[in-house]
């Protein structure tokens, strides 16, 4: 139950990723691409590839700042949401990881699934888990490894996805929630559309039948016509519900999948392509992390000051979708 009298606020943001940068070039010598095909079709110049770091290594470096950088304790935190698809075990979360690497020792801690929308989801149940008013401050991070779920000999997929984790400091406060109006959606019937690592049943009395599919499979172009048709609608959707115009917001963060995607987006909302920040020339396709890294970037740059109101719309496996319209 949402107390009306808790408002909550993102106190930080902060990002984290593997030392490794993998060039174009770098990947035109594993598979037959080029350096021209990957950034004219989505964007991407370098990303970064994990030697090791894992999700909770990543997204334990992202908490630590996150708590450093506010001057807090790990021991301050009492929730923390870790939003992933690559997590070192099934069980227990990666966020349990986090919390034995930080010694953070007040937090319940808990993944989710939500694939490239996990970050946008999981901000908003944090949002509303704050204004309960049974918990005060809130750590969530988006970490993504998909270069373990990568065929690296098929050059479709292995010129997009990368490794990295970002995530924010939320707090409960006087005053109104950080978000203004939210919009989240799943469509189950595209389920088969993108999915990665199959876990098939298997026992003494029955062993499924296959294929195996450890590696991410995608039908992009269908997830290209989907995402330019239903974020541009869930921007209008928030922006309806908040009583505002494209006009009243002062960036938006999509998902970095693809900054033709982005181009499409803007163009359907007939506002300009400086309004979007776009960081995918530096690190691909992050998954869900790649919104909160790009927050991250932002906040350091001085980009984003109090009473700013930014939209963040992600995207991703399920399909799931989902925008947040938030007030910094
Ligand atoms: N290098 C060179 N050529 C390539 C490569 C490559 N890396 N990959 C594909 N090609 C070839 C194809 O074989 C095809 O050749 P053909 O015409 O001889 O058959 C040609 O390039 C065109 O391929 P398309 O798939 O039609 O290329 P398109 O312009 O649609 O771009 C892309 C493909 C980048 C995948 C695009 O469809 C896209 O970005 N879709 C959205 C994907 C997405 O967002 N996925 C993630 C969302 S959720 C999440 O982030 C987990």
């Amino acid at each position: 139950m949402e107390d009306d009298s808790i408002g909550t606020r993102i106190v930080g943001a902060a990002r984290s990723l593997p030392e490794l940068v993998v060039t174009n070039d770098d990947l035109a010598a594993l598979v037959e691409t080029s350096d021209e095909w990957i950034h004219t079709r989505s964007g991407i110049r370098t990303r970064h590839i994990s030697r090791g770091e894992s999700v909770s290594t990543l997204a334990s470096d992202v908490f630590r700042k996150l708590v450093s950088g506010a001057g807090y304790d790990p021991d301050d935190i009492d929730l923390l949401i870790l939003a992933t698809v690559t997590p070192e075990y099934l069980t227990p979360s990666s966020a349990t990881f986090v919390l034995r690497e930080t010694g953070a020792k007040n937090a319940f801690a808990f993944d989710i699934n939500a694939a490239c929308t996990g970050f946008v989801y999981a901000v908003s149940v944090a949002d509303k888990m704050l204004r309960s008013g049974l918990y005060k401050k809130a750590i969530v991070i988006a970490g993504d490894t998909l270069s373990k779920f990568v065929d690296w000999t098929d050059r479709a997929t292995c010129v997009l996805f990368a490794d990295g984790a970002g995530g924010v400091l939320m707090e409960a406060c006087d005053g109104a929630p950080c978000i203004l109006a939210e919009d989240l959606h799943t469509d189950g019937s595209y389920a088969m559309s993108l999915r990665a690592a199959k876990l098939p049943i298997k026992n003494p009395w029955y062993e499924d039948p296959g294929p195996e599919e450890p590696y991410v499979i995608m039908d992009g172009k269908a997830i290209y016509d989907f995402v330019v048709t239903e974020i541009p609608k869930s921007v209008r959707a928030i922006l309806e519900k908040a009583a505002m115009t494209i006009d009243d917001i002062k960036y938006v963060i999509c998902h970095q999948a693809n900054s033709r995607i982005i181009e499409g987006v803007a163009k359907k909302l007939k506002t300009g392509i400086d309004k979007f920040y776009i960081s995918i020339s530096r690190y691909g396709n992050t998954s869900a992390s790649s919104m909160p890294i790009a927050l991250s970037e932002m906040m350091e740059k001085g980009l984003v000051h109090k009473g700013d109101r930014i939209i963040i719309s992600g995207f991703g496996a399920g399909l799931t979708w989902g925008s947040l319209l938030v007030q910094f």
